[in-house]
């Protein structure tokens, strides 16, 4: 029987979820997907690369052969067979990477999660890029933690910088390969003096590589996982590689960790779907990735060209950007007077959006700071986006 009129509850939110805050990038994506606006804020793949029939087969495979174990509960650290193949695709990057060390998570925004959840406490001090993943500083903030921001350049983590302040830190969470939101990459010297400098400190090196395949010229360069796998998290992800709906992503993690985390794992949803890991592992297990990753790379290469060649010729001189080697996003610095929040609210109007930089930064924000994505939007629309961009911006200098 339904209750008359009963009184309306005073929520009483728990100290960390009053830190929640709904992502920037989220309720940018609300306005933007009305089909008259050229979006370049998604932080989404392009859905031209989802391989829709090789999962649909997959999915037929897995639940024709092993249907019954696809759709019962199953381990906490994931589909062994999963965890074996991505140990020993990490393992040819020189370093021996055991199937023990990787624990299967929903989507690697759940690993940062966990890490947090392991790792920090309220008030401990944890290191970040400037900017970085606004994802990420969203998944340590529940935590309570007291971000610092570490000086960057053009490549990315300054080591020593790191050095200077690190002590005490509970972790460093790095981005090394086409940052988001920045595009830029971490050369190897400076790969190595990081692993180098966050060792002799004592202090975990969170490596999330979501990109790292999807490098546009070149092999990517080594990861620091393989440069000290006893004090680097390595954080991968199908989402960029394959697609983002099965919401699949691992860590890859020290021994003593790797356990401290399974039970983290457990706690929050005892194991991610068995059934998707298993059609991936149907997927990935003879190599497709080998010709499917190369096909990503040419879109997301082509793309970003037509982006570079229009910012060139439609943003003022004032203005600069990256020039990224793979990934998705080129990160726009504006001239100081220019707030790109502000001017976001033009560009709606004007039916183009991106995404703000002040978001990424988890201190001192650079308001003059914007990230473009490329990969979702047809070439002829990257043009005429970037040059109504243009023209509100050079309306202002
Ligand atoms: C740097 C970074 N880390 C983690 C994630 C989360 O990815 P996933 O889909 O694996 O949860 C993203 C998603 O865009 C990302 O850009």
């Amino acid at each position: 029987m339904k209750m008359e009129n009963p009184a309306p509850i005073q929520w009483q939110f728990a100290q960390r979820a009053q830190q929640l805050e709904s992502s920037a990038i989220r309720d940018i994506l609300k306005v933007t997907v009305r089909p008259e606006v050229i979006s370049f804020a998604g932080g989404l793949p392009s859905p031209a690369t989802f391989p829709v029939e090789r999962m649909r087969a997959a999915y037929d495979a897995v639940l024709s052969k092993q249907g019954k174990v696809a759709l019962q509960y199953g381990p906490s650290d994931g589909y062994a067979p999963l965890r074996e193949w991505i140990a020993d695709s990490l393992s040819a990057g020189g370093a021996k990477i055991v199937p023990a060390q990787v624990l299967m998570v929903s989507g690697s925004q759940q690993g940062l999660d966990l890490l947090g959840k392991v790792l920090v406490d309220e008030g401990s001090k944890v290191l970040v890029e400037t900017p970085s993943y606004l994802g990420a500083l969203q998944a340590f903030s529940v935590y309570r933690p007291q971000f610092v921001s570490v000086a960057t350049d053009g490549h990315g983590l300054l080591p020593e910088q790191v050095a200077a302040i690190g002590q005490g830190a509970r972790l460093l969470y790095a981005l090394p390969n086409f940052q988001n939101p920045t595009g830029r990459t971490l050369p190897l010297e400076r790969r190595a003096a990081l692993v180098e400098t966050c060792a002799r400190l004592g202090l975990p090196l969170i490596e999330d590589d979501p990109y790292g395949a999807l490098s546009y010229r070149s092999e990517p360069l080594p990861k620091m996982l393989t440069m000290n796998p006893g004090g680097v998290i390595h954080m991968g992800s199908f989402s960029k590689v394959l697609t983002p709906g099965i919401r699949l992503g691992y860590l890859v993690a020290p021994l003593p960790l790797a356990a401290k985390l399974e039970q983290a794992k457990q706690a929050a949803d005892l194991h991610t779907a068995q059934l998707t890991q298993m059609v991936v592992h149907e997927v990935v297990k003879d190599g497709f990735l080998d010709t499917h990753i190369p096909t990503i790379r040419k879109l997301y290469a082509d793309q970003c060209q037509v982006m570079l060649d229009a910012l060139a010729e439609f943003f003022p001189a004032s203005a600069s950007w990256t020039k990224p080697e793979g990934g998705m996003f080129i990160w726009v610095t504006l001239p100081s007077h220019i707030d790109s929040m502000k001017l976001l609210d033009e560009a709606i109007a004007d039916h183009v959006a991106f995404v703000p930089g002040a978001p990424f930064y988890a201190n001192a924000p650079e308001r003059n700071t914007l990230r473009l994505s490329f990969v979702t939007v047809p070439p002829e629309k990257i043009r005429e986006g970037v040059a109504r961009l243009g023209k509100l911006i050079r309306a202002k200098i």
